[in-house]
Parts: structure tokens; C-alpha cells; sequence
């Protein structure tokens, strides 16, 4: 949008595993397409994306030479199995892979990811990122190679991610909510019981002290969902669920 181009937006819809259907975007599109944005694990529905999907947009990126550019902010916190990453379809088409150590290391303030690309786009990106920001602060990239060298920290924070959302399913579950998407990331994609809208339940939480986000806040896909981060301590996590416990 910044460089003037339109943008379009595909919904995520469940009946499409909360994945973009492909086959819905019409040729005139795909040829006016520069960038396709995707982020899988997802925020907020917590939807992987299947290898097939990621080979099919990648091949559809060499015939109509796009960017998939893929936010995988969330790749390192999963429960089952580790997702997929964009990386591995980087044969069939333009790739790049963006990450991050806000999710992976919990140091959001930090500033610090990484792009992985082919080599042409990377090099245009290091001439292009001294224009537009400031490099890192020293301090910023040492604590950056600690952390990108190290992966007990993340086992471990994975581990309390896991704890968390047991709490809560456990409840959710026994209080008879659906449970859409929700395979990794730290959120959990809630149906919205009864016919209220999705901010009406979200209100109503609120005055019993609980803080979730509407679906509708995520665009109107959204509508008919809530979604919960599982960001506040394991023992704030389990005052939230006695008061779902009490209020649903
Ligand atoms: C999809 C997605 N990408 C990226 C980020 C954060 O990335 P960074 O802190 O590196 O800007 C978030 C965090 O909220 C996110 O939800």
C-alpha cells in the first residue's frame, strides 16, 4: 500500500481450513500480482498451512512472477508437529521466508528476525533496509545470536504455551465451546456461542474481567469467532479459566 499498489484481501475461511482458496483468485489478479502476504501458523485462527498449499502458491508465483512472502512469525510454537515452513517450496517458485524472535523467544522489544530469500532479492533488501531503519544495536545483536543458537529456550516456552491452553481447553471444552483451527501459535480461535455477535462476547467477558479479542476486530471473516492469547502467566491463565468456568 505504501508503494501505491492496490491490495486485495482473501478471507480465511474454515470451511477452507483457514486457508486462502487459490482457486477463487481470478487471472487478471494473479497477473497483477507483485506480492502474495501469507502467515501460516496463522494469527488468530492458529491454522497451519499444508505442504501442498504452500508448493501449489509457490508455483503459481513462477507463472505469474510474483513474491510469496511468508510470515512465519509463529513456526516454532506448535504442539502436534512442527508446520511447514514456506522454505520448502522455495524450488518451485519466488520465495521468501520472514521470522522472528518475538514469538520464538518472547524478546518482542528486541526488533530482531531474519529474512530468507534467494540471493538477488536479499542483496536488493540490504541495499533498500539502511533507507528505511536503523541497524540493530550491538547489545540487540548479540542477544539475537544467544538466542538463534539456542533451542531449549524455546522447547521451554513452548512447554508453558502447552500448559496454558490445556488449562483452557480444558474448561472450553467442558463448558461445550467449539474449537476452530487452534493447531499451533500462542491463540486459541473460539466459536461464539448463542447468536450474540462476536464484541457483544467479547464485552461480556470483559466485565467479568477477561480481556479477548473479537473476531470481527480481524476483519469481517472473523465475525462469529473470539480469540484468546495465551500471553498472560500460567496462573493468570488459570484465574481466567475458573472465571470462563463461572461465566459461560
Ligand atoms: C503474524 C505476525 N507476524 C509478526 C509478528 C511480530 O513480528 P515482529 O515483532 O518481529 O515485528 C506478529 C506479532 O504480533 C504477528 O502476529
Amino acid at each position: 500500500a505504501f508503494a501505491g499498489a492496490d491490495v486485495e484481501q482473501l478471507p480465511l475461511l474454515e470451511l477452507d481450513g483457514f486457508l486462502p482458496d487459490l482457486d477463487a483468485v481470478d487471472a487478471d489478479t494473479w497477473e497483477r500480482a507483485a506480492i502474495v502476504w501469507i502467515n501460516f501458523p496463522n494469527n488468530p485462527t492458529g491454522a497451519v498451512a499444508p505442504l501442498d498449499f504452500l508448493a501449489k502458491l509457490a508455483k503459481l508465483s513462477r507463472e505469474h512472477d510474483f513474491l510469496v512472502a511468508a510470515d512465519e512469525a509463529y513456526t516454532e510454537l506448535w504442539f502436534d508437529e512442527p508446520p511447514h515452513s514456506a522454505l520448502e517450496a522455495r524450488s518451485e517458485g519466488n520465495v521468501a521466508v520472514f521470522n522472528t524472535l518475538s514469538k520464538r523467544s518472547s524478546m518482542t522489544g528486541y526488533r530482531s528476525g531474519f529474512v530468507a530469500a534467494e540471493r538477488e532479492l536479499i542483496d536488493a533488501l540490504k541495499q533498500f533496509r539502511p533507507s528505511v531503519g536503523t541497524a540493530p544495536q550491538e547489545f540487540v545483536q548479540r542477544a539475537s545470536i544467544v538466542a538463534w543458537n539456542d533451542e531449549a529456550h524455546v522447547e521451554r516456552t513452548r512447554e508453558i504455551y502447552r500448559r496454558k491452553r490445556d488449562v483452557l481447553l480444558t474448561v472450553l471444552r467442558r463448558k461445550g465451546i467449539r474449537v476452530a483451527g487452534s493447531v499451533a501459535t500462542m491463540y486459541l480461535w473460539l466459536d461464539v456461542p448463542g447468536e450474540q455477535s462476536s464484541e457483544q462476547f467479547a464485552a461480556r467477558l470483559l466485565e467479568h474481567g477477561l480481556i479477548v479479542s473479537p473476531g470481527s476486530f480481524f476483519g469481517a471473516a472473523g465475525e462469529g469467532y473470539w480469540r484468546m492469547a495465551l500471553v498472560p502467566t500460567e496462573d493468570e491463565c488459570r484465574r481466567a479459566a475458573a472465571i470462563l468456568d463461572e461465566v459461560l
